[in-house]
């Protein structure tokens, strides 16, 4: 087929090449000029494994361009995928819409032949699709052959995973609106329907629906592991031997259940917003994810307080300094959207803490969302002479890290593992003052 991916960002850009990789033309298409003349120049705006590697290969075939331009994107395209962000409105719980609203209208106004189904991919209200048909049907766009049919279909790949999640879904979830949206959106899934793939077809309103539920439940695993964690540690139990014995039912499942500094990343802190600010609207209101949202808060804060008492308190901690171990929200991204790092690192400044950070991807973003942050070029540089040192994003380099080389750099064999990497029996015995979540320090 001819689709267009509409946004080059972490869903348009993978979607994109990856449905080039599986035979479709594929056009990337974005308003950032930087961004795609850079993608025309073979340069990557994110970081993502093994997705270099699959846009040279649809390239070098011929079945993936980039452009800006909507007319020559669109003309002879059967189907466009919007893509595009949909961040929290500013001093409100609600997603905004407005890059979509640009993306549908750039669309309407642009030479387009033959039928086109519009599908959404962005991470959109409920409701917004029959907003857009609403648009759609005042806009008189929808006359002759050119004719436009909407679709939703959520997409659910994780950053630094996205390949193979895009490429062995667990399902795929579609909301056509008529009989065209379907039979594209069947075409264009083609293989996954033959191999199995579990095909939900439901309503739009649906499928946006789908969206923001799972990611609610997901925020909600999280963070009801990270309460039994510091129940834990109260109780001298072990969040690890916890999530293991309640992971084994098969109600529950072992996924979702490993503790942390509490989530972040683009998705989860947006979405869980946007569905308390759509049920509040709604007058149904989600009271479980209202709690979620507060308790993750204050989870980041409790971290930052774990790196304070591993330096004495705040009195001792004072002028002492922090090696920070990981900025991105998770491993094998350099996607820093409300990471746990942010809300940790300037509460360690505040309480006059020197704060020396090491990422290996996350580090070319971090400049413009931190402030007095210094930066070192590598994970033992960051420990230099550092007080304590704090793991905040499990990347495999500070997994697999020389832990007696770390040691010797840092002033103090300190550390505070907010992802629970090492093993607080071997740590001790190697001589760290060494702090974790949900497990018992001896
Ligand atoms: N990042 C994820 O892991 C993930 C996973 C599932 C769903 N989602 C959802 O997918 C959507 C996109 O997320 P993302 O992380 O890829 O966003 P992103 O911010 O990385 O990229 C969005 C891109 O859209 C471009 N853009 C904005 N307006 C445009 C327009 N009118 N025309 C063309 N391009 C335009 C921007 O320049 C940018 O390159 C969001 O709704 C998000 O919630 C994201």
């Amino acid at each position: 087929m001819n689709i267009v991916a509409i946004g080059t960002g972490y869903v348009g850009l993978v979607t994109g090449v990856c449905y080039a990789s599986l035979g479709h033309s594929v056009v990337c298409l974005d308003i950032d000029a930087v961004k795609v003349a850079g993608l025309q120049d073979g340069q990557l705006p994110i970081y993502e494994p093994g997705l270099d590697g699959l846009v040279q290969e649809a390239v070098a075939a011929g079945r993936l361009r980039f452009t800006t331009d909507y007319d020559d994107a669109l003309n002879g395209a059967e189907l466009a995928l919007i893509a595009v962000g949909t961040p929290t409105e500013a001093d409100s719980r609600r997603a905004n819409t407005k890059f979509v609203d640009a993306a549908f209208d750039a669309i309407l106004a642009a030479r387009r032949s033959g039928p086109l189904s519009v599908v959404v991919k962005s991470t959109v209200p409920i409701g917004t699709n029959d907003r857009l048909q609403a648009r759609l049907d005042a806009s008189g766009a929808n006359t002759g052959t050119a004719s436009i049919h909407l679709a939703s279909n959520p997409e659910f790949l994780r950053e630094g995973a996205a390949i193979d999640d895009f490429m062995q879904p667990d399902r795929i979830v579609v909301g056509p609106r008529d009989g065209v949206a379907a039979e594209a959106l069947r075409r264009l899934n083609q293989r996954f329907i033959d191999e199995g793939v579990a095909y939900v077809e439901v309503s739009a309103a649906s499928a946006e629906m789908i969206k923001y539920a799972a990611n609610a439940f997901l925020a909600t695993k999280i963070t009801f592991i990270n309460e039994v964690a510091s129940l834990c540690e109260r109780v001298g139990a072990n969040v690890e031997d916890v999530a293991h014995g309640i992971g084994l039912d098969q109600r529950i499942g072992s996924a979702f259940l490993a503790t942390g500094p509490g989530y972040g990343g683009s998705c989860f802190p947006k979405d869980t917003l946007a569905l308390v600010d759509t049920a509040q609207v709604e007058g149904s209101p989600v009271r479980i994810l209202e709690a979620v949202i507060d308790v993750n808060e204050a989870r980041k804060r409790e971290m930052a307080t774990k790196v304070i008492d591993a330096l004495g308190g705040m009195d001792q901690a004072r002028g002492k300094t922090a090696a920070i171990w990981g900025l991105t929200f998770k491993p094998d991204t350099d996607d820093l959207r409300d990471s746990p790092s942010i809300a940790i690192i300037p509460m360690l400044q505040q309480a006059r803490i020197k704060v020396r950070a090491y990422d290996p991807q996350g580090m070319a973003g971090a400049e413009a969302l931190f402030d007095g942050l210094s930066y070192a070029a590598s994970a033992l540089e960051a420990a230099d002479g550092a007080d304590v040192l704090c793991l905040v994003t499990h990347w495999p380099e500070f997994v697999s890290a020389d832990l007696d080389a770390v040691r010797k750099r840092l002033a103090q064999p300190a550390m505070v593992d907010l992802r629970n990497v090492f093993d607080p029996a071997s740590m001790k015995a190697a001589g760290w003052d060494y702090r974790s979540l949900g497990r018992p320090e001896d």
